[in-house]
C-alpha cells in the first residue's frame, strides 16, 4: 500500500525497518527498496522480493558522512580519506562510493565482496527515514530484477505491490536515473555506473578517473561482475524497444509508441502514442522523465517502443547507458 510521507508514516516505516521488514521509499534518483543493512535476515528479503541474484551487491544508505565509519573502513590520514573529503560536496546526492567495508555489514549486503557501496541520498524523506530507523539502510531500486527502475510511488506499487506492503510516497524522483557508482578501491578511481554526478565533474575533483568498460566487467570464471548493474541486459521494458535512428519503417507494427527527447520531427510516422520529454532537449529533464515514460509505454499494450538518443556527454552518458541496455535487453 502507498502511504503519504507524513511524519507519522515515516515513523511507522521506521518501526517496520527496525523489525526487519521492507519499506519502499523515495530518493532523488529512483525509489529504493529498503531494509536494515545490519540485519542479514532483513536484507535477504530484498533479494527474495526482487528476484535478485545474490551475487549482485546492494548500496547502503546513510544520513550523514559522520556515519561512514559504521559501514566502511577508511584509514585516518589515508589517500582514501582525502578523496572522500574532496567528494563531500556531492553529498547528499546521486553518488555512491565503493569503499573497503566495515565487518559490521553482513556478507549478504556486499555479496561477499570486501567492499561496500555507500551513499547519502538527497531527499528529505529518505534522510528522515534513515535517522528514524537509526540504522544504515540497504536499498536497491524498487523494481523486479532487470526491469525498469520506478521514479514514483505509484510505479513501485504497480510493479512490486503484490510483494511488498509499505510504499512511502515522497513525490516523483527529481533526478530519475540511478546514482553514479564510483569505486575508490584502486589507485585510479573508476566509474562503475554513470549517473547524474558526471565523469567530467569527478575528473575535475579527483584528476584521472576511469570509465569501467562493460566488456571487461567479468571477474573470474564464475562471471561474477565487478558492478553487476553493468550487465548488458538491464532496465528493459517487456515491449520491444529500439532507437529512433535505427527505425526504417513501422509499417509491420500495429501500435507504436514514441519517446521523443524534443518536439523535433515527430510528424514522420503514424505513432499510436507520443511522449515528448522536453520542449528544448534539456538532458536533465529528459533523464528525470525517461523511466516514467518507459514504464507507461510498457503498460500501454504497444507492439513497439521507439526512443530518441543523445550524445554521450555529461548526463547524456548515463541516459545512453540505460537506453542501450534497455534496447539490448528485450531483443
Ligand atoms: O540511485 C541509486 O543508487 C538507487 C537508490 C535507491 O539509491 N539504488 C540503486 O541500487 O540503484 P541497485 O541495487 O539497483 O544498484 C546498485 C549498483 C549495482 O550496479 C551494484 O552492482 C553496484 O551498485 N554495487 C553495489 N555494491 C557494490 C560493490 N561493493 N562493488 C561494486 N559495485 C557495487
Ligand atoms: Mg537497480
Amino acid at each position: 500500500m502507498i502511504y503519504k510521507a507524513t511524519e507519522e508514516n515515516i515513523e511507522r516505516a521506521a518501526i517496520r525497518l527496525k523489525a526487519d521488514n521492507l519499506v519502499a521509499f523515495p530518493t532523488e534518483t529512483v525509489y529504493g527498496l529498503g531494509a536494515n543493512a545490519i540485519s542479514a535476515e532483513a536484507v535477504s528479503k530484498i533479494y527474495n522480493v526482487k528476484g535478485r541474484p545474490i551475487f549482485n551487491p546492494l548500496i547502503v544508505h546513510i544520513a550523514c558522512a559522520s556515519d561512514l565509519n559504521r559501514v566502511a573502513n577508511i584509514p585516518a590520514e589515508s589517500k582514501l580519506e582525502q578523496q572522500i573529503k574532496a567528494l563531500l560536496p556531492f553529498w547528499p546526492g546521486p553518488l555512491s562510493v565503493v569503499l573497503p567495508r566495515n565487518s559490521q555489514i553482513p556478507d549478504i549486503v556486499t555479496a561477499g565482496l570486501n567492499s561496500v557501496a555507500v551513499r547519502i541520498p538527497a531527499h528529505a524523506v529518505a534522510l528522515k527515514l534513515i535517522k528514524a530507523a537509526g540504522v544504515p539502510l540497504a536499498a536497491p531500486s524498487a523494481n523486479p530484477s532487470n526491469y525498469v527502475s520506478p521514479t514514483t510511488a505509484q510505479h513501485v506499487e504497480k510493479i512490486l505491490g503484490d510483494r511488498i506492503d509499505f510504499v512511502l510516497d515522497g513525490g516523483p524522483a527529481k533526478v530519475g536515473l540511478e546514482s553514479t557508482v564510483l569505486s575508490l578501491l584502486n589507485p585510479i578511481p573508476e566509474v562503475l555506473r554513470p549517473g547524474a554526478v558526471t565523469l567530467e565533474q569527478l575528473r575535475e575533483i579527483l584528476g584521472e578517473v576511469r570509465l569501467h568498460s562493460r566488456a571487461s566487467s567479468a571477474i573470474g570464471a564464475n562471471m561474477r561482475l565487478l558492478s553487476p548493474g553493468q550487465q548488458d541486459t538491464h532496465y528493459s521494458p517487456r515491449t520491444k524497444l529500439i532507437f529512433r535512428h535505427e527505425l526504417s519503417s513501422i509499417k509491420q507494427y500495429e501500435r507504436v509508441g514514441l519517446i521523443a527527447f524534443s518536439a523535433d520531427g515527430i510528424g514522420e510516422h503514424n505513432y499510436s502514442l507520443i511522449n515528448v520529454l522536453s520542449s528544448d532537449n534539456n538532458l536533465s529533464e529528459i533523464a528525470s522523465k525517461l523511466f516514467k515514460a518507459l514504464l507507461e509505454m510498457d503498460q500501454a499494450g504497444l507492439d513497439l517502443i521507439v526512443v530518441d538518443s543523445c550524445s554521450e556527454e555529461g548526463i547524456g552518458l548515463s541516459i545512453m547507458d540505460r537506453l542501450k541496455r534497455a534496447v539490448g535487453g528485450n531483443i
